[in-house]
């Protein structure tokens, strides 16, 4: 079946897409750069222009007790299961456009090409509502209400100003007691993410487009180190009980330790000291370790290395750690079935494939606890994301949207595909 889709060229749908990004861009918690966390006053604006998108393409559209803004293009029989296309809508402070938005953007456009056309399955365009773990320092809590893992916990995690997740949901005019109603059916056949591939991979392979086979799993911690806090000018070097000194000596081990092991990444992304003060010496210092690895088991030993490291460090400093993690999340396998019929449908666009796994969460590896899941990975000029200067080039948006016509005539016309089920 190759899906009848509008005679508007895809360059144009493209130029589209690039100037949707654009726009949502400028909905933001600050004024000189893009920061849009969970339920943050600027996402209904957000909410307000992709709605007004996907009304003019017919799609009823609704916003999830979580925040997710959930679009349904109903199938030929609205009865028919959906399959789930999209990203988040959330960023990190002074982000880039693409980082998510690009993926919301993508599957709009997609029911765009259709133009009135309907499949033997309906699509469900979700804009998640957080992924990035920004606000609340864990991740993921829009695709979480979606497989049902929401938890009491999570509900009373705190942000900066000691707001709760159930507050902030009130105070984006959600009601709390529906998260349930946001948890998927059994009606799914799969999700699909169009992303940015947010490193130097494709442009090194001089590729347009990648197939994400897994995501490494990743270790979130909050540390912290104790010391005493003291007069900067009167206590002599050898007296002291310098945490940020003590926090400082680990994150150099943590570089050196992690360059050893290969293939693995440990990043320290937040820092604070107290009372920070220039004439006080540090008392308390908390800070953030990201770490990362497509082995759960070398990411597990490499998280007890460093937190032992960070024991004897303090110890010889007479100095406390503490840390907790923020998340676990497991190194996730994606769907073969629809990672093979995104690589016929990339050939089909007149790419060439490549196929990778992504060193990035996404919402993906949440999806893919309950519906077979699938990613589709876009260029990253010069390997850069979460800042301003991320980009993605037109000609790649153009063969992603040709790629996802492809995908569709293809998944529309598998007897595999139409008679899964999902495990929701
Ligand atoms: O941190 C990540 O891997 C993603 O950008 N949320
Ligand atoms: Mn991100
Ligand atoms: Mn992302």
């Amino acid at each position: 079946m190759s899906v009848q889709t509008t005679t508007k060229s895809r360059m144009a749908g493209a130029r589209e897409v690039i100037a949707r990004c654009e726009a949502l861009a400028k909905f933001s918690e600050d004024t000189n750069s893009l920061r849009r966390t969970f339920l943050s006053p600027p996402m209904h604006n957000c909410h307000a222009a992709v709605y007004s998108w996907l009304k003019s393409a017919g799609v009823s559209v609704r916003i999830d007790a979580a925040g997710n803004l959930r679009g349904f293009y109903p199938g030929a029989d609205p009865k028919s299961p959906r399959m789930l296309i999209g990203s988040h809508l959330d960023t990190v402070p002074n982000a880039g456009k693409y980082d998510g938005m690009l993926g919301v953007v993508l599957a709009i456009a997609l029911l765009e090409e259709l133009d009135g056309t309907r499949l033997p399955f309906g699509i469900e365009v979700v804009g998640f509502s957080e992924e990035e773990g920004v606000r609340f320092g864990v991740p993921f809590i829009g695709s979480r209400a979606l497989v049902g893992r929401i938890d009491p916990d999570l509900l009373q995690r705190r942000d900066y100003n000691g707001i709760s997740v159930r507050e902030a949901i009130q105070q984006f005019g959600l009601d709390d007691k529906q998260l349930g109603a946001a948890t998927l059916d059994g009606n799914v056949l799969g999700y699909l993410e169009f992303h940015i591939e947010q490193g130097p991979v494709l442009e090194k392979l001089e590729r347009q487009l990648g197939i994400v086979e897994a995501l490494v799993g990743q270790t979130r911690l909050a540390v912290q180190f104790f010391g005493k806090t003291n007069h900067a000018g009167t206590t002599p070097m050898e007296a002291r009980h310098d945490a940020l000194a003590g926090a400082a000596e680990w994150m150099v081990a943590i570089e050196s330790r992690a360059k050893q092991i290969p293939g693995l990444v440990a990043t320290v992304g937040f820092i604070e000291a107290k009372p920070g003060a220039t004439n006080v010496i540090p008392g308390e210092v908390r800070l953030s370790l990201d770490v990362r690895h497509r082995s759960d088991e070398v990411r597990m030993s490499a998280v007890r290395e460093l937190t032992e490291l960070a024991e004897g460090i303090a110890k010889k400093r007479g100095l406390l750690a503490q840390w907790n993690a923020l998340l676990e999340q497991a190194s996730v396998l994606l769907d073969e079935f629809l990672a093979d019929q995104i690589e016929s449908a990339i050939r089909l666009a007149g790419c060439e494939p490549h196929r990778m796994t992504s060193g990035a969460g996404h919402d993906a590896m949440i999806l893919a606890e309950q519906v077979p899941s699938a990613m589709v990975f876009l260029r990253s000029p010069g390997g850069i994301s979460h800042d301003p200067a991320e980009t993605v080039l037109l000609e790649d948006v153009e063969k992603a949207i040709d790629c996802g016509v492809h995908l569709l005539s293809r998944l529309a016309a598998s007897q595999e595909f139409l008679g899964r089920k999902s495990r929701a």
